[in-house]
């Protein structure tokens, strides 16, 4: 019975945490969903009915609901009710609650393989919902859709048979040409339109990368913190991850990491993901010196390069490369949106043959009118308008968010890395629980991701990884102080 599992679940929370009435049921009712005791399209009992049966106030019930409407797990119909939203994920009944930045294990993982149960592990992605503050997320609600419908439809219309192909040369050439150019410009880039090669995002880039640069048990070097993605496809691969620490410079390998030596060295210097740190210029020439002392390769992974804030423009690393050891990766996931799956590698001149004959033999790859549409999406402006509309309009979010931090900011708590992208990262003593914290912020609604989560060896840091790109800046002024104010009761 619905009503059984409310009380009892409101009870728990209750107990345990001290929450105010509406809000344990709206955990309770959240969790009912999660668990799958509500499924997706069902009806919710009224209002009316819930407050009799579970004792509470109406108001108590509408707030609960209110607020679960709010953040998607509920839609009203006009004369028809309440009803759980047929998007609402499932989670494995039974399944221990989810803390941000941790998914457990899938509930049936018998059989797996060895690769395959260190893939579903600790360190992956957050299913938490997108809501204000989640981390890595643009404001695609932005993008100028029509428009895009309208160059889409051109270039199917226009599809000659060779564009339903698959595509052997590395990508729609007039779209290679129109990144090339942008990379050459913005970027510092040293390239030729044939080094680029029209990938399905970053993904696919670092997997050709480990595929055909290492070996299977081969050392990668991997800043600590880390991208889960980009851990995720080496390990994938077969590759021996080791973590190398990162400070307010960008990866610091010491002796100790020379001892593991590298056959790829996989970075992001323009914004350390996640602390934000921006690899200095002595750093990054050390770390070319570093490569070409053990004969590796670097996997450039310039992921929001496109969004600087304040500070000096910074170019890519590959742009200080004399020996031809970096490999520049790219993405358009941060100015279109995720789903585009479109991102690009720049190889050096040497490997171009051997990615594009690999990237055709791995991938099959296609999606050729999709690609035209791009090229002249990029070619008409049309790109440029929509980065100058971007970057100011997460400008003013990135203002508002800092400002709403200003009053918890002082000892140890400050802020890393607001200088590009589309987050920052909130740093805090080494004896806040920012994974107990981020729980907290998630039960407001608030999605942050505990920077520890990130974590692959050191155990040192803590702190709150906050997105401002897929909040309006009306939702960053309205939940930045209560972002600050849960900081300051647990942390400050
Ligand atoms: C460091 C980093 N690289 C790459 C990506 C995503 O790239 P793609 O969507 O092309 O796989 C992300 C996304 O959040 C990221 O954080």
């Amino acid at each position: 019975m619905l009503s059984e599992f409310l009380l009892s679940e409101m009870n728990r929370l209750g107990t345990q945490d001290a929450l105010p009435l509406h809000r344990q049921l709206y955990e309770a009712l959240r969790r009912a969903m999660l668990d799958g005791k509500l499924g997706p399209g069902e009806r919710l009992p009224s209002s009316r009915d819930l407050a009799q049966d579970l004792n509470l106030s109406r108001n108590t019930v509408v707030a609960a609901i209110n607020q679960l409407s709010v953040e998607g797990y509920l839609e009203s119909r006009v004369g028809s009710g309440t009803y759980v939203n047929e998007n609402v994920p499932r989670i494995h009944p039974g399944a221990a609650p989810l803390r941000p930045g941790l998914r457990s294990a899938p509930a049936a993982a018998g059989g797996l393989s060895q690769r395959g149960l260190a893939l579903t592990g600790r360190f992956c992605a957050s299913e938490l919902e997108v809501q204000p503050f989640t981390p890595g997320i643009a404001d695609f609600s932005a993008f100028p859709l029509t428009l895009w419908q309208r160059l889409q439809n051109k270039h199917w219309r226009m599809a000659y048979p060779d564009m339903l192909d698959y595509n052997t040369s590395g990508g729609y050439a007039p779209l290679r040409r129109a990144i090339a150019d942008y990379l050459r410009v913005f970027r510092s880039v040293q390239l030729d339109a044939d080094q680029v090669i029209v990938t399905t995002g970053t993904q696919q880039s670092l997997e050709l990368c480990a595929r055909l640069l290492a070996d299977h048990g081969d050392t990668v070097w991997v800043e600590d913190p880390a991208y889960w993605g980009a851990a995720k496809a080496f390990m994938a691969s077969g590759l021996a991850l080791h973590p190398v620490a990162v400070d307010d410079e960008g990866i610091h390998p010491g002796p100790a990491d020379d001892a593991q030596p590298p056959r790829l060295i996989y970075l992001t210097p323009s914004h350390q993901y996640p602390t934000g740190a921006v690899m200095s210029l002595p750093r990054r020439h050390q770390l070319l010196s570093t490569a070409r002392a053990h004969g590796a390769w670097v996997l450039e992974d310039d992921y929001d390069s496109e969004y600087r804030f304040s500070g000096p423009p910074i170019s890519s690393l590959e742009g200080l490369d004399t020996d031809g050891r970096v490999l520049y990766m790219g993405t358009f996931s941060k100015v279109l949106y995720p789903g585009i799956k479109l991102g690009y590698l720049v190889v050096p001149k040497p490997l171009v043959a051997a990615f594009k004959q690999a990237h055709y033999d791995l991938n099959r790859p296609g999606q050729m009118p999709l690609q035209a549409a791009l090229a002249e999406f990029i070619e008409m402006g049309h790109f440029s308008s929509a980065l100058r509309r971007a970057r100011q309009s997460y400008a003013e979010r990135r203002a508002a968010l800092l400002e709403a931090l200003r009053p918890v900011l002082g000892g140890e708590i400050f802020i890393s890395g607001a200088e590009q992208g589309l987050h920052l990262c909130l740093r805090l003593p080494a004896t806040v629980d920012d994974q107990a914290l981020a729980l907290r912020l998630a039960q407001q609604g608030l999605t942050v991701r505990p920077l520890s989560a990130y974590c692959l060896a050191r155990q040192d840091l803590r702190g709150l990884v906050i997105g401002y790109g897929y909040a309006p800046l009306v939702a960053i002024q309205r939940h930045g102080p209560q972002l600050a104010a849960a900081v300051r009761a647990l942390a400050g």
